[in-house]
């Protein structure tokens, strides 16, 4: 019969270099917490000026573009007498509402949003400009 060897090979982590590793990670969390930016109505103001070419905020007329008055929880395409695009009456339609959020895609790009839509405009860039547009929209009722 033959005899059994029964070598046993030791197992051969380095376990203190992970503890190392883990421990290095840990210090690179964030210590500061970002301050929640209040929404600053002063550069809202200022970004609207890239709106007001085709947009009032103070008042129901109608320009190239409708009238932003309001426009923060109002259904889109729903100013009676703005001709609107196709694809903005569909829209519409289809239920969408400018909520916080609709804006903010809309903003962010127009034609991304609603494809078809009038609105000539290449949209903004930063969030805190969108923010800061919307909250100054809102506080245009
Ligand atoms: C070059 C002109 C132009 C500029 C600049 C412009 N818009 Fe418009 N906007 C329009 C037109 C035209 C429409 C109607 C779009 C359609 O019918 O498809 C519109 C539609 C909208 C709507 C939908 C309104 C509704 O009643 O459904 C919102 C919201 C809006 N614009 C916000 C803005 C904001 C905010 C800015 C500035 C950041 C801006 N627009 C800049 C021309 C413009």
């Amino acid at each position: 019969m033959a005899g059994v060897r029964n070598e046993r090979r030791g197992g051969n982590v380095d376990a203190a270099s992970l503890v190392l590793l883990a421990a290095s990670h840990a210090l690179l969390l964030p210590i500061l917490a970002p301050a929640a930016a209040a929404a600053d109505l002063a550069h809202g103001k200022r970004v609207f000026q890239t709106c007001r070419s085709c947009h009032v905020v103070d008042s129901d007329a109608n320009r190239f573009g409708p009238t932003l008055k309001g426009v923060v929880g109002r259904k889109a395409a729903s100013i009676a007498g703005f001709s609107y695009s196709q694809a903005m009456t569909e829209a519409g339609a289809a239920g969408l509402v400018w909520d916080e959020a609709a804006l903010s895609e809309f903003l962010y790009s127009p034609k991304r949003k609603v494809p078809g839509t009038a609105m000539r405009f290449w949209g903004l860039w930063s969030q805190s400009e969108i923010d800061d547009v919307i909250a100054y929209l809102k506080a245009n009722p």
